[in-house]
């Protein structure tokens, strides 16, 4: 019998992770667009980067792998030291695992048995650990892992995101007690993940919430250990804390994600030093082609919200010096450009960088690599749509 699950496996199976050479290296104009480019070697420099600046203050790089759902990047990621990779969703854990990735942390709770048994499965060939925020979900982990490999528990703070995760002291100690007492999981300690803060404009702003946050996380770490259940993982962090968390004694490892691409939401929060968060390069943009000019100083390009997506910024031009793009439906966009502005444009291919780069890269099939402005690959986004 094929159950939904079954169904929803096989297809994720099926699906390619290898990256494909082109015979010869092409232009980016030559792409069929729109097309999402990636820069290999800005990529590469922002994996090493972060993985040399946490080296470098004692924390284990743990990416999460719901930016870019590429395998091969995950790979990457790891050779590059990454301690295991993160995902958000049971279905993203599938697609990491069939792809050799053996180390993975599903950074959502579940509440369905059917989804506990795919990672029981996994966790026969990877080690797979999962974060639970009520006891229901230990309970839940323990009857799958009874019949398939063992899994990894973490449990998962809310200080006041309200989001996931627990705020209630009591229910923590009884997820770790459970995890310990129960011979198939591994209590493996607690991640804490402050979405609400990580686009907060201005480096010392951010620094004061993140800080106050980490420190009543750090209590509730001590209050773990004070009754007998040690932390070996305390995880969380995002790309606008990385250089602020990494501060913080409690944390283990970083669970950073966007910094691998950057997109124009995180280049408006600021640095230390710089009105731009600038502290990794973007490597992911996209190309359109400029298909009609209804109006003067105003040109339309192949690209829309199934091209794009953003919860707040539009894309930003990279072509034309001042101009602004806004969305003009489905499929396209209008790129308005200042007066004066003498170039014919219809036929050009112009890029933007992404405005939210998770989502985006979850609206295309393939991530077409370049290197010295040369196309040469197209890697398969192999966890695109998986959401469940
Ligand atoms: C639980 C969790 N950890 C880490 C991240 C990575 O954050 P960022 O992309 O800001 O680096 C996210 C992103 O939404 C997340 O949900």
């Amino acid at each position: 019998m094929n159950t939904s699950f079954d169904l929803a496996l096989a297809e994720i199976r099926r699906r390619d992770f290898q990256p494909m050479k082109l015979d010869e290296p092409v232009e980016i104009d030559e792409l069929p667009t729109p097309a999402l480019l990636l820069d290999e070697q800005a990529l590469q420099r922002n994996i090493d980067k972060m993985a040399g600046f946490l080296g470098g203050r004692g924390k284990g790089f743990r990416p999460h792998g719901k930016t870019h759902k590429c395998p091969l990047i995950a790979h990457r990621q790891r050779a590059a030291g990454a301690v295991g990779v993160c995902v958000a969703k049971v279905s993203e854990a599938v697609a990491m695992v069939h792809a050799g990735i053996d180390d993975v942390l599903v950074t959502s709770p579940i509440t369905n048995l059917a989804k506990a048994r795919i990672l029981a499965d996994l966790a026969e060939s990877a080690r797979i650990s999962i974060v639970v925020d009520q006891l229901q979900g230990v309970e839940l982990l323990a009857q799958a892992a009874a019949d398939g490999g063992r899994l990894g528990v973490v449990a998962d703070i809310d200080i006041a995101m309200g989001r996931t995760g627990t705020r209630s002291d009591e229910v923590l100690l009884q997820i770790a007690e459970l995890a310990t007492s129960t011979p198939v999981l591994d209590f493996r300690g607690v991640q804490h993940y402050a979405g609400h803060i990580m686009h907060i404009e201005g480096y010392e702003s951010r620094k004061e919430r993140s800080l106050a946050l980490w420190e009543a996380v750090t209590a509730k770490v001590e209050l773990l250990s004070a009754r007998g259940f040690p932390c070996e993982i305390v995880t969380g962090c995002g790309t606008g804390t990385y250089n602020i968390d990494s501060e913080v004694a409690a944390i283990t490892d970083l669970q950073v994600g966007s910094y691998v691409f950057m997109d124009q939401e995180y280049r408006l929060i600021g640095s230390p030093s710089a009105e731009l968060f600038d502290d990794f390069e973007v490597s992911l943009t996209v190309a359109t082609t400029a298909i009609s000019q209804p109006t003067n100083r105003a040109i339309t390009v192949d690209g829309g919200y199934k091209v794009f997506a953003s919860d707040s910024v539009n894309p930003e031009p990279l072509s034309i010096a001042e101009s602004k793009f806004r969305f003009a439906g489905d499929e396209h966009g209008v790129l308005i450009y200042p007066e004066g502005y003498q170039e014919p444009l219809l036929g050009t291919v112009q890029r933007f960088i992404t405005p939210h780069c998770d989502p985006t890269v979850n609206l295309h099939d393939a991530f077409w690599l370049h290197r010295d402005g040369m196309v040469i690959e197209r890697w398969p986004i192999t966890a695109r749509g998986c959401s469940w």
